[in-house]
């Protein structure tokens, strides 16, 4: 059983995977190069601590406990832990950059995931000196909530590692599911249409954007395409496509939107940049 984690990158996903261990009494690091970032995922922690303990305040659970066991550091030499889960940004040579520095510092028992939504685990592997150890460990958006996660088998990760990789899931309260590494995995891969068929209905002026929304959510879908775009973050679900396109050889019918392009350029990112297809 993992007994230390650590999360690099503590944006949308690191700060809720660290919730996710804080919730199990993990003792887990949080690192991130931006300061500022960091305070701002200790806010977000206080403020779901809040809410938690107003929720369950009846039955008098405390959950100050979560802050306890996460200790926020800029410093990446304190990354030291029996899994070290990668959330930082959708960049293939940032984060090989990353794990390099990670492996020097780190037992040769370790373990290294990331939490790539749309690169090849088979391919991060190859810039590592232990492959074997390193695998995708896919959460979801808000990571702490989420039950679902992908566990990425690339070519040369062991299965030692996927099966301590799907027992931590277990531990943590998640539902890992076990994957071969493909483009997008299975849930960004079979989402595609749903963000791109919502954003052509909008460019051809067919359908305005809440309305879509409201369609699919009576129709029985958690969240309308574009208010899960803003909470995904446009640029990450934009990335996410052009790459998925790009493995896939480029299909017509999953060709990136120009309409979500102009969002990304214009710097409208969703709920992390107040603005998106919505306002916030
Ligand atoms: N946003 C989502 O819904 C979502 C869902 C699943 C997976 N992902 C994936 O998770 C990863 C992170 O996404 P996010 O939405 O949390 O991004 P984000 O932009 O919210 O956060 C990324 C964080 O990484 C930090 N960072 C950048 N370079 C770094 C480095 N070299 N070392 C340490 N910290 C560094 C940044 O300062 C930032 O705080 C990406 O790979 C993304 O594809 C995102």
């Amino acid at each position: 059983m993992i007994t230390t984690a650590c999360v690099c990158g503590s944006g949308t996903m690191g700060t809720g995977i660290a919730i996710a261990f804080g919730l199990k009494k993990i003792p887990t690091i949080l690192f991130d190069t931006n300061p500022d970032n960091l305070e701002k995922a200790r806010d977000y922690i206080k403020k779901y601590i809040d809410k938690q303990n107003v929720k369950f305040g009846d039955s008098k659970q405390n959950f100050d406990f979560i802050l306890d066991n996460i200790s926020f550091t800029p410093d990446i030499n304190r990354c030291k832990a029996e899994l070290i889960i990668e959330a930082i940004v959708e960049n293939e040579s940032v984060k090989t950059d990353l794990y390099k520095k990670l492996e020097a510092l780190n037992d040769d028992s370790s373990i290294i995931a990331s939490n790539t939504s749309s690169l090849s685990i088979s391919a991060l592997q190859e810039s590592l000196s232990r492959p074997e150890n390193f695998a995708g460990l896919h959460f979801f958006n808000p990571a702490q909530i989420m039950k679902l996660v992908e566990v990425i088998k690339g070519n040369k990760t062991s299965d030692k590692v996927i099966t301590i990789l799907k027992e931590t899931c277990e531990i943590i309260n998640k539902q890992p599911v076990i994957c071969i590494d493909s483009p997008g995995f299975i849930v960004n891969r079979v989402a595609r249409p749903y963000y791109l068929e919502a954003m052509s209905l909008v460019e051809k002026g067919l359908c305005r954007i809440d309305e879509v929304d409201k369609v699919l959510e009576s129709a029985g879908f958690k969240m309308g395409p574009f208010k899960l775009m803003d909470l995904i973050g446009l640029d990450i679900n934009y990335n996410v496509s052009c790459l998925v396109w790009e493995q896939l050889g480029k299909p017509d019918r999953l060709k990136p939107s120009k309409l979500q392009q102009e969002k990304v350029n214009k710097g409208e990112l969703g709920i992390k940049t107040k603005k998106g297809f919505y306002q916030y």
